[in-house]
């Protein structure tokens, strides 16, 4: 059994793994070139074979997939693409035999337009679902109600030619928000994770968590004092606004411990996904107290920013902000360009796959792996004309979309699309994806994959790194110093050279450390001086209170 108890230790979730399943991406069984649930729960065996511990899936839910199920049309259904809910019942009966949680994803602050509820609505100004979701009248000289702008680009308000409003969404047009001051929605959302609990789901994560609520008197926001390109790219002018009235908004709180009260009576737990002007504090907002989110993560590691003090800075200033709340750090996923090209200006290398995956594992927080990080996949070239992501396609070329790292899995390196469909697949298989698929990477006992493996069942032995305390080194650029600690037991210093070029350093408390060579770590210590080559990282366990 891979994860601790729910039963034994009620904080299980802190020592957890989360890995990240984008189902369209991962194993297709009928060939019709689009990953399904059954093609997840034949690969259950390897993601139990990693040494994690929770499986969040990516939505399966119906949806007309204009945002790649981000768009949901029914909750409580599997789009016919994935399968249907016995293969849903299926795969979590495999899971939990395996010892995996399964994590459903919830995107409750938007639904597709194609909802039977936004059917409804958008018909009259009077119907029971006219005040579901965000609507306004235009301004006298017809323009939208304020200045909100759409994450996926241009203003945040579409004109409806039934009712005559505007109707609001945070991202596409086809995602029109929904009213979360109306206590009808929040029950329905409510009711509709109530039907997975039921159905065995163990944990949720709560899609885009801080768009749940917007502005009752629709104030237009301010510009921005800094522009923030951490949650979106810097060609977008969405960075431009403080999103101080479309999003972040008090009354989610309360949601969110209701939310929270429901998990309780199942013993599931939650993740939020953070995108704001200052997501650090609303890690902690959302997580402190015991009753909202279990934990929250933001796009602050996503980011082409890789210095040390950027981590560093987003560690610490979580943990002096947080009290008792908790994060997890994601540093690739569904949204994001692979780290193993965004954190090497293009030149990624098996060195670096294994630099972060060890990094992430050593920070203080539940990590979350994405599909295909544990091989050290390379971001997709995709070229214009087969990109998918609307978001890619409104920004382009300049901003290339989310379609570069979701392109599928490589199962094996001789197979026709690396083993990943027998048709064509939704997205092209990497080309160089292929050389470094999980078979190739199984029989190479030096390769990420094997890396991965071995790192995650050594971690699991070593409570400094999943309960400890951690502090924080001054040491040159790219190097990130830091210490785990555990009361009464040793400590584990780390070191990670974030650079393709060698370093070295003085580090005093390297002087009384007995190196963790097991891993195959390819830095060393001689007395004080650490020596990383590049991509390089060094672990050492020191005695207990030295300081
Ligand atoms: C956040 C998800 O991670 C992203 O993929 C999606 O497009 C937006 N929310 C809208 O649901």
């Amino acid at each position: 059994m891979n994860q601790t108890s729910k039963n034994d230790n009620p904080n299980w979730w802190r020592e957890a793994i989360i890995y990240q399943v984008y189902p369209r991406s991962f194993l297709d069984t009928n060939g019709d070139g689009v990953g399904d649930l059954a093609g997840i729960t034949d690969r259950l065996d390897y993601i139990a074979g990693l040494g994690v511990d929770i499986v969040w899936l990516s939505p399966f839910f119906k949806s007309p997939m204009k945002d790649f199920g981000y768009d949901i049309e029914d909750y409580c259904d599997v789009d016919p693409l994935f399968g249907n809910l016995g293969d849903f019942d299926r795969l979590v009966a495999k899971a939990h035999s395996l010892g995996l949680k399964i994590m459903i994803d919830q995107v409750m602050s938007h639904t597709a337009d194609t909802h039977a509820w936004f059917n409804e609505s958008r018909k009259s100004r009077d119907n029971p679902k006219s005040d579901w979701y965000v609507w306004a009248d235009p301004l006298p000289d017809g323009c939208p109600p304020n200045n909100w702008l759409s994450v996926f680009g241009g203003s945040a308000w579409q004109w409806d030619t039934r009712r005559k409003q505007y109707y609001m969404h945070n991202f596409l047009v086809s995602q029109p928000q929904l009213n979360f001051h109306n206590p009808e929605v929040q029950q329905a959302h409510l009711d509709a994770q109530r039907f997975w609990l039921e159905r065995g789901v163990d944990g949720v994560r709560m899609d885009a968590c801080v768009f749940h609520f917007h502005d009752r008197q629709l104030r237009s926001n301010p510009p921005a004092l800094v522009r923030d390109t951490s949650t979106v790219t810097d060609v977008n002018p969405y960075g431009m606004q403080a999103h101080l009235y479309d999003k972040t908004q008090p009354e989610n709180i309360a949601f969110l411990q209701r939310v929270r009260a429901q998990l309780d009576e199942f013993g599931a737990v939650s993740i939020g996904e953070v995108s704001s002007d200052d997501a650090l504090e609303q890690m902690a907002e959302y997580t402190e107290g015991g009753d909202k989110l279990h934990m929250a993560y933001s796009f602050n590691l996503l980011t082409p920013v890789h210095t040390a003090a950027h981590i560093r800075t987003q560690v610490e200033e979580f943990n002096e902000r947080v009290k008792d709340g908790w994060a997890s750090w994601s540093v690739s996923n569904h949204d994001a360009i692979r780290v193993a090209t965004r954190w090497s200006d293009g030149k990624p290398t098996p060195a670096l796959a294994k630099l972060v995956l060890a990094m992430q594992l050593t920070l203080k927080g539940t990590p979350c792996l994405y599909q295909g990080e544990e091989l050290g996949l390379e971001e997709a070239d995709v070229p214009f004309e087969l990109l998918q992501d609307p978001y890619g396609i409104t920004f382009w070329p300049e901003f290339k979309g989310r379609d570069g790292c979701r392109t599928p899995m490589p199962w094996q390196a001789s197979a026709p699309q690396a083993g990943f469909t027998s048709g064509q697949p939704w997205l092209p298989v990497a080309g160089p994806h292929a050389a470094v698929a999980v078979d190739r990477q199984d029989s190479d006992p030096d390769s990420p994959l094997n890396f991965a493996r071995r790192f995650i069942a050594w971690r699991r032995t070593m409570p400094q790194l999943t309960r400890g305390e951690i502090v924080f080194f001054d040491a040159p650029e790219p190097v990130l110093a830091l210490r785990r600690d555990v009361d009464g037991m040793d400590g584990v210093l780390a070191a990670f050279n974030l650079g393709p070029e060698p370093v070295s350093f003085d580090w005093a408390e390297a002087a009384q450390a007995r190196a963790l060579d097991t891993l195959g770590l390819p830095g060393s210590a001689a007395a004080s001086r650490v020596t990383l080559p590049p991509y390089g990282a060094w672990l050492g366990s020191v005695p207990a209170n030295a300081e």
